[in-house]
């Protein structure tokens, strides 16, 4: 039996966020180079694509390069943003064959411009799909973020477009790039590493944590419903006592 049969089609998370980890270890385990783990983990991110967006899913953020990976050799950093062009080049159909809008959150400015450009024509021709969004954090870090939106509230402040006591949790979420998304309800990480690595700080409050030990070139669809499974399986209280949550 697989687990997509136990998965309840009325409880889905809205949107699920991945951090995608592993790849260097999967490729020394067959005595290759990190860049070898790279490549095989496209596969990963088209099955997770394609089963969240079959599923129902409606956001799926997927974490592919944080701002501490800048400080990686420089021979995997620009590989890392080779693969990212050819991927995105390569897998505009599968965006199109599922209906998937692309995304993307995190210092884009900083990547080379034909990532950027590659990147920004993927999202353009993809705007107009609706059956999910992929949304793509690259050289994305949360402590990033969340100083971003402050300074764009003190210059906000400073003109006098809003007041300091105007500044609530609500503003301050309109000013972090995941404006348009709802927070992410489960958070998977792979490779069995359990920390967040800077990923989504805020958004991820009352999200349940979830962390797969496959590495991330491992993962398939069946880890994905094993992993929506165990969400469902678990009571999300929000500071409230089981049996306000149970009546
Ligand atoms: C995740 O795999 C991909 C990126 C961070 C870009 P890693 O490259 O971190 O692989 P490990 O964790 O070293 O095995
Ligand atoms: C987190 O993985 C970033 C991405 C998956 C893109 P890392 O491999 O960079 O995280 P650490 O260094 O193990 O915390
Ligand atoms: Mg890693």
């Amino acid at each position: 039996m697989s687990f997509k049969d136990s998965i309840d089609k009325d409880r889905l998370p809205q949107h699920i966020a991945i951090i995608m980890d592993g790849n260097g270890r999967w490729a020394k385990q067959r005595g290759k180079l990190r860049t070898f783990g790279h490549k095989h983990g496209v596969k990963s991110v088209r099955e997770t694509a394609e089963s969240a967006a079959e599923l129902g899913i409606k956001y799926l953020t997927l974490y592919a390069f944080s701002t501490e990976n800048w400080n990686r050799p420089r021979a995997e950093v620009n590989a890392l943003m080779r693969l990212l062009v050819q991927t995105i080049n390569k897998e505009v159909k599968t965006l199109h064959d599922n209906n998937i809008k692309l995304m993307a959150i995190g210092e884009l400015d900083s990547l080379p411009a034909v990532t950027r450009k590659e990147l920004n024509n993927a999202i353009d021709e993809t705007a107009h799909h609706n059956r999910m969004s992929m949304i793509l954090a690259l050289s994305y870090s949360s402590r990033w973020e969340i100083a971003n939106a402050a300074k764009i509230i003190a210059k906000r402040v400073a003109e006098n477009e809003i007041s300091p006591e105007d500044i609530n949790q609500n503003l301050f979420e309109s000013h972090l790039t995941t404006n348009y998304f709802p927070d992410p309800e489960l958070l998977i990480r792979t490779s069995g590493e359990h920390r967040i690595s800077n990923f989504l700080l805020w958004q991820i409050a009352y999200a349940e944590l979830y962390f797969s030990p496959k590495l991330w070139p491992d993962f398939r669809k069946e880890d994905l419903y094993e992993a929506i499974v165990d969400y469902q399986n678990r009571e999300r209280r929000f500071g409230k006592t089981s049996e306000q949550i149970i009546k």
